[in-house]
């Protein structure tokens, strides 16, 4: 049986998506973005060591750029692309999650390369611990490298949003 050409299913943001044509040793960043059209994860390092290639993988934030797409068949698999919720900013007509409108509100995307694997950091951190100390927070977001911003936004954003789901229970 040849490994080249491989065809298997992956579940990505609640629907299940044909990979074709596909070698089976490529990433799921690979995959995500070239052939699924799905290019919130981004490439940097390819070496999971800056983080902004992010997603949930079965509920846990992994490094994309180091999974083999095909390993993941069987896992659930959420991207940024997934994140979406019912926030509307401005007067657009995007529907954009709260972690996602507070970067913006607060400012905390300049480049924005690194915005999409903090957006889901953060989601995946505000999950499992609604209301994280400050020492929690960075090191959630620890493994996720901001070269432009120097991170008091990034705080801010996240601060924002733990108070505004604090008061809105
Ligand atoms: S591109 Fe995956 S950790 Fe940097
Ligand atoms: S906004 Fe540029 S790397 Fe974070």
């Amino acid at each position: 049986m040849t490994t080249d050409h491989q065809m298997y299913t992956l579940n990505i943001n609640g629907a299940e998506r044909p990979v074709k044509d596909s070698w089976i040793g490529e990433s799921l960043l690979y995959v995500l973005r070239e052939r699924l059209d799905l290019p919130g994860s981004k490439g940097a390092c390819e070496q999971g060591e800056c983080g902004s290639c992010t997603v949930l993988l079965d509920g846990d934030a992994v490094c994309s750029c180091l999974v083999m797409a095909a390993t993941a068949v069987d896992s659930t698999i959420t991207t940024v692309e997934g994140l979406l919720a019912d926030t509307v900013i401005g007067d657009t007509a995007r529907v954009i999650s709260d972690v996602q409108a507070a970067f913006v509100t607060e400012g905390a995307v300049q480049c924005g390369f690194c915005t999409p694997g903090l957006i889901v950091a953060v989601h995946h951190l505000l999950e499992h611990n609604p209301s994280p100390s400050d020492i929690e927070v960075k090191e959630a977001i620890s493994g996720n490298i901001c070269r432009c911003t120097g991170y008091g936004r990034i705080f801010a954003a996240v601060n924002a949003v733990i108070e505004t789901r604090k008061k809105s229970k």
